[in-house]
């Protein structure tokens, strides 16, 4: 009995081959006793429980094991859940918002910071690449603020000469200079009680800020050619897509300035980092430009909008918005890659060549380095995929019933639809995976969500 002698605790330290040793030894302990008694009873029993308790901790292991690998589905739900749930709120709240926004985190961020900002007279630096919607983000905020109904005077700071720059913020007495032939107001005075937005801040001279910064301290101006302070009530932002903290690192912006117009800081992120955002924008401008033309909404070929999902955007939404304008224009009902500029287009586009969603990345291949996705990139592009992969399991499973998947996954209905919406899926194309399994559909409801859903 050599080998029951073994130590009898169980290892902490669990494997099937561990447990299978174990049952050896009972299995020998078994076949040579001609008879047991009473205390080897009781060791085969000990050994029995300890192996029991093991099965036990392996299948609790096992059960982890798949909740694990079932842990990332969940908690994309649960991402998705909590992300509209930001967006329904600010929505709730009545965020007024002249344009589309679905639940990319960065951009409710800056939308958050924006909302937040608003109602204060605080200065907003609004900072992001050309194209990402500075201007539109200076709107929200002077719309969602108690200036509202007051002017909104944008100023681009880049545009003015030098030498008019003075007089075009702060105004002139009648002969003050050559050509001054009458008392102006300046930008400031027109936006006294409303909201200045001071774009291309960054391209402001240095004489101009030291200028501008005077007015920050005083909230008084001075037109030029007067001695007499007048005082102006306005709200600042300012708006730039140079990194201003490193032009001030270089002497080429005053650092005083920057902390001044900074007290709340907001930057737009581009579109190659909001992606998911991409699909709710085709919506958006599709139907803006058809109003605009007055014509029906452009549709796109799969392998159109799988190049233009996946495209890289320099010029961000404002270049997405013409594109979409262009489609619209150029083609009929149906856009194709064809109806692209020449410079956007995939350079060794092959129409015969080119099959439909799953070739998008030979697509974005053949477009060249600068069309390239960077590494982040392809993640979002991954993630929005395994998004979309989840949704379409989704409504297979309940053939197609938008109310009855927001109840399985717990989310809400009006989100889950926009994020159909966003995905181009359309609940009815899963219905009649639910006729050949016999399901039910008979709510009211869903038909109206669904509708809603099917927005293209
Ligand atoms: N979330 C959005 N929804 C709808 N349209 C948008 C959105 N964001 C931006 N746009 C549109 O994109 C275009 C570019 O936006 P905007 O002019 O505000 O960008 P910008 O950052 O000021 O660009 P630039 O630096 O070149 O001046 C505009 O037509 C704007 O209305
Ligand atoms: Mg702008």
């Amino acid at each position: 009995m050599k080998i029951l002698d073994q130590p009898e605790d169980s290892s902490p330290a669990i494997s099937y081959a561990g447990l299978i040793e174990k049952i050896e030894i009972l299995r020998s302990t078994l076949r040579w006793s001609s008879r047991l008694e009473r205390a080897e009873i009781e060791k085969l029993l000990r050994q029995a429980s300890a192996l029991r308790d093991e099965v036990m901790q392996l299948s609790h292991k096992e059960r982890f094991v798949q909740a694990a690998a079932a842990e990332p589905e969940r908690l994309a739900a649960d991402l998705l859940r909590s992300r509209g749930a930001r967006r329904q709120a600010l929505l709730e709240r009545s965020f007024i918002f002249e344009g589309t926004f679905g639940d990319n985190p960065k951009l409710l961020e800056a939308l958050e910071i924006a909302e937040k900002a608003a109602p204060t007279d605080l200065p907003v630096l609004i900072d992001g690449e050309s194209g990402t919607g500075k201007e539109l983000m200076a709107k929200v905020i002077h719309a969602n603020g108690g200036r509202a109904d007051k002017p909104f005077i944008s100023v681009n700071c880049g545009a003015i000469p030098d030498n008019l720059l003075e007089s075009e913020l702060f105004g002139h007495r009648k002969g003050a200079f050559t050509g001054a032939s009458g008392d102006r107001k300046g930008k400031f005075e027109s936006a006294h009680t409303g909201t200045i937005f001071l774009d291309e801040i960054g391209e402001l001279p240095l004489p101009g800020q030291v200028k501008l910064l005077r007015v920050l301290e005083a909230h008084e101006i001075q037109r030029v050619g007067s001695d007499e302070p007048i005082a102006v009530d306005t709200r600042i932002v300012a708006a730039t897509n140079r990194n201003l903290r490193k032009l001030s690192e270089q002497g080429m912006f005053r650092e005083d300035l920057f902390y001044r117009l900074s007290v709340i800081h907001v930057t737009l992120p581009p579109l190659r980092e909001r992606r998911d955002e991409i699909p709710l924008l085709f919506s958006y401008f599709s139907d803006e430009a058809a109003g605009a033309l007055k014509r029906r909404p452009v549709r796109m070929t799969p392998r159109l909008r799988d190049f233009l999902l996946t495209y890289a955007y320099p010029g961000n939404i404002r270049e997405l918005r013409n594109v979409m304008y262009r489609l619209s224009c150029l083609a009929g009902d149906m856009a194709d890659i064809d109806h692209l500029p020449v410079d956007m287009r995939p350079m060794a586009h092959a129409p015969a060549a080119v099959g439909a969603s799953s070739d998008a990345a030979t697509l974005n291949g053949e477009a060249g380095t600068a069309n390239l996705l960077s590494l982040s990139d392809a993640k979002r592009a991954a993630s929005d995929e395994a998004e979309k992969a989840f949704l379409q399991r989704g409504l297979r499973e309940v053939g197609g019933t938008v109310a009855e998947l927001a109840r399985r996954v717990d989310m809400n209905r009006s989100h889950l639809q926009m994020l159909l919406k966003k995905h181009g899926l359309h609940s009815k194309d899963f219905r009649h995976s639910a006729q050949s399994r016999g399901a039910t559909r008979n709510s009211a409801t869903d038909d109206a969500d669904e509708s809603e859903a099917d927005l293209r």
